[in-house]
């Protein structure tokens, strides 16, 4: 495995790769691994000939008094679980390196998809990633690049943004990652007290339960989101920023559940961590299911 931090020489030895018919799979990451971003390096060494993580503590993506001076960094243990991996090549670029210029003058925005959830309380974020990736998949130029479901309105954006400015990329979602408790895992898990992880489980519980609601035949979006912030705002600590269920096409909130594809999502701060989770489902007829 070869760490490489400049743009040129990853464009270099992916270019000899691409020549001798090579695939190449794709995980971006802001790096302090976990199991999570090891499932999607799985997937990728699965499908892929060559694998390519790259590690970048975004800035663009940070709004002002967010944490990106905190956020997790740790390249050398990063490095030691990609090798685990039989990742190929990790590319761990400077601020500089990305942002020659400071901050870009050109970005890619979104519309519409990120009115609601995340988007609606972190302005600028999803411009801030989509630029990134724009960016990143620039210079990869991957066959596949592979994305959490636990940051869903992320995929759900990035797949639009592939789709509307025609990136020859396929996107690969990747299953939510759990402690065994039930827990989202996250880089920023690490923010969190002994009693904070200790009540932590309880956000999945609160979702699980609004969507049993919903098994059990409940149509009423309100009253599914009105029963998930009543559980949320029992745990010890926790202030629920967001509870809304959206549908997946446009990520508007809906009132009535018909058949179609939507997400309960959440956005939890659980003293200084903001954690968010979701369940994605598919209503079809009486059935509904996880999607
Ligand atoms: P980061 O939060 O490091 O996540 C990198 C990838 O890992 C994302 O696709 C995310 O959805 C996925 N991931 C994180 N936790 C997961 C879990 N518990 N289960 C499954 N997948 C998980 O997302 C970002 O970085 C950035 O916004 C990025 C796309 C790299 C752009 O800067």
């Amino acid at each position: 495995m070869e760490i490489i931090k400049s743009i040129e020489k990853l464009r270099k030895v992916l270019w000899e790769h691409r020549k001798a018919g090579k695939s190449i799979g794709f995980v971006p990451t802001m790096g302090y691994l976990h199991e999570g971003h090891l499932n999607l390096v799985r997937q990728a060494r699965k499908d892929n000939d060559i694998v390519v993580v790259s590690i970048f503590v975004n800035p663009t993506q940070f709004g002002e008094g967010e944490d990106f001076e905190s956020y997790p960094r740790d390249l050398v243990r990063d490095a030691s679980l990609c090798e685990k991996e039989g990742v190929d090549y990790i590319f761990a670029p400077d601020t500089h390196e990305m942002y020659p210029d400071g901050a870009p003058l050109v970005y890619v925005d979104v519309l519409k998809l990120s009115d609601h959830l995340c988007g609606r309380f972190r302005p600028g974020h999803f411009r801030g990633v989509l630029t990134v990736v724009a960016k990143l998949f620039n210079i990869v130029m991957p066959d596949r690049a592979y994305f959490g479901k636990k940051d869903i309105q992320q995929l759900r954006i990035i797949m639009q943004m592939v789709k509307d400015l025609n990136f020859p990329i396929d996107i690969v979602p990747v299953e939510t990652t759990r402690e065994p408790d039930g827990l989202a895992m996250s880089s920023r898990n690490t923010y969190l007290s002994p009693e904070e992880r200790t009540v932590a489980p309880r956000i999945y519980e609160a979702l699980k339960e609004g969507f049993q609601m919903i098994k059990d035949g409940e149509r009423d979006a309100t009253k599914v989101v009105e029963h998930v912030l009543e559980k949320l705002g029992a745990i010890p600590g926790a202030r629920p920023q967001y509870v809304q269920i959206v549908s997946w096409d446009d990520m508007q909130p809906v009132k009535e559940l018909k058949d179609g594809i939507y997400v309960l999502a959440t956005a939890v701060f659980l003293g200084p961590a903001r954690l968010i989770d979701n369940i994605r489902f598919k209503i079809e007829g009486g059935d509904v299911d996880v999607y």
